[in-house]
């Protein structure tokens, strides 16, 4: 599934986790955190060959992540022994289609830029209340971490930052944007005219 992988390669270059293989038909992302050593992406068909990549490495109990394209009920028997945490919902949207919402007073808004990730952050009231990034790669973009301090929430901040974001990611010729919501965040890309592809269901190993 393309989107899966463009939105993989999109995750993986926000979170600057660059050793990526192949596996079996199954994207090995070796991220390296104590709480999460690898995470497994692949699609339902491949679901069991994940399981057992995971099943079998050599990383601590409750350490190794799974993605795999839903919805849960199909591919539990392929995971076995895996714990599913949530579902999560792959969503895409065409950037010139995304609704756009201007930062609502007395807040601003603050861009910075790597050369593959934009970040925006929302200040006021003397905090930072909602930040969010987005990956470029070529004419696909990934957003990541789209988040609003719960003090600052349903004031418009999360759409107005991704508004920013999709702006700049246009500027750098990016067409088609991805993401995996979150069940909070899946509304409110919704209401920005974003689609859902498909569920992810996201398990990972037990202690
Ligand atoms: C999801 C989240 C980023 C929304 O932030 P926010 O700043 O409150 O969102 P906005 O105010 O811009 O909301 C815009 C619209 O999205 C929708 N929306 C946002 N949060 C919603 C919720 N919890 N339930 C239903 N609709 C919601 C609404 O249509 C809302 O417009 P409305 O308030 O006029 O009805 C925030 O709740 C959050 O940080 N949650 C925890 C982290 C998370 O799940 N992030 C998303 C990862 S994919």
């Amino acid at each position: 599934m393309e989107a899966l992988t463009r939105w993989q390669r999109g995750w993986s270059a926000s979170r600057g986790w660059t050793d990526v293989q192949c596996i079996d038909d199954v994207t090995v992302v070796r991220v390296g955190e104590p709480q999460r050593r690898v995470e497994y992406v692949a699609t339902g068909q491949h679901a069991t060959a994940a399981a057992h990549l995971a099943l079998t490495d050599c990383n601590p109990p409750g350490t190794s992540w799974l993605t795999i394209t839903g919805p849960a009920d199909r591919v539990a028997a392929d995971l076995g022994p895996l714990e599913i945490v949530r579902t999560n919902w792959l969503m895409t949207v065409r950037l010139a289609d995304q609704v756009s919402y201007p930062v609502p007073p007395p807040y601003a808004l603050e861009l910075s830029a790597t050369p593959s990730v934009v970040e925006a952050q929302a200040y006021g009231y003397g905090e930072i209340a909602a930040t969010g990034r987005m990956a470029v790669l070529h004419t696909g973009a990934v957003a990541d971490m789209v988040q609003t301090d719960p003090a600052h929430r349903r004031r418009g901040l999360a759409r107005a930052v991704m508004t920013a974001l999709a702006l700049a990611a246009r500027r750098r010729s990016a067409t088609t944007a991805y993401l995996a919501a979150s069940a909070e965040g899946r509304h409110l890309y919704k209401s920005l005219g974003w689609t859902t592809l498909t569920p992810l269901v996201v398990a990972r190993t037990t202690g």
